[in-house]
């Protein structure tokens, strides 16, 4: 579905932290649970939904039942082969998760709505990440970020 072709330059060390990040509980449990609920209220049951930067996919998981389709991509294939394991029988059956740098096309786009949480900070081109941002998802829907980037960066997409 997805390939390899840009592996981005964090690749290898977000692959060796893997096995310490999958195993990291969630810090504050309660402020989580808080985010996934005030998430849930923006996305429709009907959206088809990308998230860029997915880890493990703990919150793909948690949202995709709220929603229409959720595809979940990430660089690292370290994270990508956790968050398959995770698509046992009690799993969603609405989620794909595939290898995808944050440059790369991805099927299905543009979509209802793009999430990138604790990703935009990390991004070595954050211009061009949010571009190609722009162009995944429908003019005029939704883009939901968790983490700090420069508003100067922001701004111009928040209005767009
Ligand atoms: C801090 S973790 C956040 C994971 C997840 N979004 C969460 O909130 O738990 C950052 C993730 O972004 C991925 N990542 C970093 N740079 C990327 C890039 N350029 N393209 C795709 N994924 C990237 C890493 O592999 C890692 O899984």
């Amino acid at each position: 579905m997805y390939g390899t072709t840009h592996p981005h330059p964090g690749q290898p060390f977000w692959d060796k932290t893997t096995p310490q990040y999958a195993r990291k509980p969630v810090g504050d449990p309660a402020t989580y649970k808080e985010k996934l609920a005030r998430l849930a209220t923006l996305l429709r049951p009907t959206d088809r939904v990308l998230e860029i930067g997915c880890g493990t996919a703990a919150t793909a998981l948690r949202l995709a039942p709220g929603v229409g389709h959720y595809t979940a991509t990430d660089g690292s294939r370290g994270m990508i082969d956790i968050a398959r394991s995770k698509l046992g029988p009690d799993a969603p059956t609405n989620v794909t998760i595939g290898l995808a740098d944050t440059l790369e096309d991805i099927e299905g786009a543009p979509f209802d709505a793009v999430c990138a949480f604790s990703l935009l900070h990390l991004v070595p081109d954050l211009p061009r990440v949010l571009d190609y941002i722009r162009r995944q998802v429908k003019p005029g829907d939704l883009f939901i970020s968790k983490g700090s980037i420069p508003v100067r960066y922001a701004f111009p997409i928040l209005v767009s």
